[in-house]
């Protein structure tokens, strides 16, 4: 049986073998592109040769791509540890031409790898099209053999990165773990059962897609492919949930060890949350982004105390995240050296945000479990409780409703937002009631341009901290004198 470790390798040197540069993973925050909250598939670091703005160093490439989907357009989050394929970071194996080669060479390149190197029987696979893709059709005749009934025509076979940027129509294989499996093939009203799973997207790249809604011809067609690594394993070790793989195995067998709780029932899903936040809080810590209350920082924050919550749910009785990082990275310090590099990094970055969280955590659920005592099941919690817990409690809002969904219930997330703008009115008011109605102005201003200086007060009697922007009279100034007030 092939590890996980070792179908990477198969991916990369199949492409190699056909003149493909090997481009190794960007880091997850974006480099060239700021409409982008982190890299969440493999074409993102090339966007800019997709469109023809930069010149790619080859025709064709190869990459194994780090990727986290937790925030924007592609965003798993709230599904992860529940079912077994929505993970907040997976690595995107895929293909590229940039201009080289089109559909043709890009069916044929997949199905040589999935029916040859990879060895599914073909059998198996069964394939999505867009509704008038006749080509795509006729190729998939062609190449695969593959009958009429076995090219499902679909009209979400479209792909886009984002609001914005390189577009296409796209064909999807799929693998059949059987009849034994439910499950309905893609397009099937039970097309969600785990019988037939999607292991590789193959997207024909035609258009750039603006904030307008209009969309240019590219320069020429291309191709961008991704396929699941966490996924396609889960396939070829025969198992139905990425967690039954055996780098996923590990990290679990950790997790009980570290916690002594089995991963067994409700459990398990405990489980399943901790190391898959574990992979991404630990790849995005390596990458340079930790823990604030906005922005990027903020996205991790959620994911590392969505987890510290289901460690606390497990009775782990000290910080339990850190010490599941040294698996990790004996698991994926080869392949990614970063993770080796950042290692104490990232452990400290975990220790301190669980002991700062377990301080009010504990309070916090006491809070929500008097608050859910009365509600029946699909009963909401008040949105104004809600908000209490993260405004005092630091329950992200995905946290309590992640929390209270194992119960049978929702937010009511009117009454969140209500709550929340109410506080930020009355924030408001305190300023222009005080009579600095120019000077508010500028305050909010830097608030905006430079986010909000976070209390530590309650931690600490004595911190660090920069000074970022002078304010006399109402006005930014660029210098001050000693002993100008
Ligand atoms: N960019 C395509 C995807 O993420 C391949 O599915």
């Amino acid at each position: 049986m092939s590890s996980l470790n070792q179908i990477r390798s198969t991916f990369i040197d199949f492409f190699k073998g056909r003149d493909h540069l090997v481009i190794p993973s960007a880091p997850l925050v974006p480099q060239n592109d700021p409409t982008l909250m982190f890299v969440n598939a493999g074409m993102v670091p090339f966007k800019n040769y997709f469109t023809g703005a930069e010149t790619p160093p080859a025709p064709r490439a190869v990459s194994v791509q780090k990727c986290v989907r937790a925030g924007g357009k592609h965003n798993d989050l709230d599904n992860v540890g529940y079912t077994g394929r929505h993970q907040t970071f997976f690595e995107m194996l895929g293909n590229f031409s940039f201009g080289d080669y089109f559909k043709e060479g890009a069916i044929e390149l997949a199905w040589e790898l999935m029916t040859k190197d990879i060895g599914l029987d073909p059998a198996r696979l069964m394939v999505t099209i867009a509704p008038d893709d006749d080509d795509a059709a006729a190729l998939w005749r062609k190449i695969a053999g593959l009958p009429d009934s076995r090219i499902v025509r679909l009209e979400e076979n479209f792909w886009s990165m984002g609001d914005t940027g390189p577009c296409g129509t796209n064909t999807e294989i799929f693998y059949d773990h059987g009849d034994h499996v439910a499950g309905g093939p893609p397009g099937s009203p039970d097309e969600d059962g785990d019988r037939f799973v999607e292991i590789w997207n193959l997207v024909f790249m035609r258009w750039e897609q603006f904030a307008d809604g209009t969309r240019k011809d590219l320069p020429k067609p291309q191709i961008d492919t991704g396929m699941g690594l966490e996924r396609i394993t889960t396939v070829l070790q025969g198992v139905h949930s990425n967690y039954d793989t055996d780098l996923f195995r590990t990290l679990i067998a950790a997790s009980e060890e570290a916690t002594g709780a089995a991963a067994r029932g409700e459990a398990r899903f405990s489980h399943q949350v901790i190391v898959d936040h574990l992979r991404s809080t630990s790849f995005l810590i390596a990458d340079g982004v930790s823990p604030s209350n906005e922005g990027r920082g903020y996205v991790l924050r959620r994911i590392m105390r969505r987890a510290m919550r289901h460690a606390h749910m497990l009775g782990a009785a000290e910080p339990l995240m850190h010490r599941l990082v040294p698996t990790l990275v004996s698991e994926m310090g080869e392949a990614y050296p970063e993770l080796r590099r950042a290692e104490a990094t990232i452990s400290e970055t975990l220790r301190q945000e669980e002991e700062r969280f377990r301080r009010t955590l504990g309070r916090g659920m006491s809070l929500l479990e008097e608050a859910t005592a009365g509600l029946a099941e699909g009963g909401e919690l008040p949105g104004e409780t809600a908000f209490k817990l993260y405004d005092t409690y630091g329950f992200p809002l995905d946290l309590t409703q992640d929390a209270v969904r194992a119960m049978g219930l929702s937010v009511d997330l009117a009454g969140f937002d209500a709550a929340m703008k109410r506080q930020k009115d009355q924030a408001r008011e305190a300023w222009t009631g005080s009579g600095q109605v120019a000077a508010s102005g500028e305050w909010f201003a830097l608030r905006e341009r430079l986010g909000p200086t976070e209390f530590v007060g309650h931690d600490t009697t004595e911190t660090t901290a920069k000074v970022l922007a002078l304010v006399e009279a109402g006005a930014e100034i660029p210098r001050a004198e000693a002993g100008q007030t």
